[in-house]
């Protein structure tokens, strides 16, 4: 898997798990209570995801797109827009699923998020693709899954 289809992949994760947590605010506002520890589970693993991805983004694949002008001057807007959904989700971490606070911010979060996907998609893979060249891509792909199993194996055995 390049580099690209491999971010492509992590964004629709990430907006899957997005719709998951809406779908759940939704069930759960009709329902009584003892399901909180789903939406918070669900946040939690969504927080992760996101947070993993910027990582990814930022340690791997910006810093090779610092190589052109075209690509390089995409960075600094994409870094305020990571940064802005990192505060986000650490607002929503201290806040409850069942709290109205944060369903606001689920919804900022979702708009913010696509946003940023759609720029990444729509102008700044396209470029990438056309700049690095294939077999760069392959290599930046590569560098990307290594970091990922490293974190998932760290996770897995962090865990008591
Ligand atoms: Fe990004
Ligand atoms: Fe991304």
């Amino acid at each position: 898997m390049n580099a690209i289809e491999l971010l492509k992949e992590d964004h629709r994760e990430t907006l899957e798990l997005l719709e998951r947590l809406e779908t759940l605010e939704d069930e759960m506002d009709a329902e009584d209570d003892g399901i909180e520890v789903l939406p918070t589970e669900l946040f939690n693993q969504l927080k992760a995801a996101l947070t993993l991805h910027t990582q990814l983004e930022e340690r791997i694949f910006y810093p090779a797109l610092r190589a052109f002008a075209e690509t390089r001057e995409m960075i600094p807007e994409a870094l305020a827009e990571h940064q802005a959904v990192d505060e986000l989700l650490e607002e929503m971490a201290q806040l409850s699923p069942h709290e109205e606070e944060f369903q606001n911010k689920l919804e900022e979060l979702r708009e913010q998020v696509e946003h940023h996907i759609e720029e990444e998609e729509d102008e700044m893979f396209p470029k990438a693709e056309e700049l690095c060249g294939q077999q760069r891509l392959d290599e930046l792909g590569q560098q990307l899954q290594q970091m990922k199993q490293q974190r998932s194996q760290a996770a897995t055995t962090r865990r008591p």
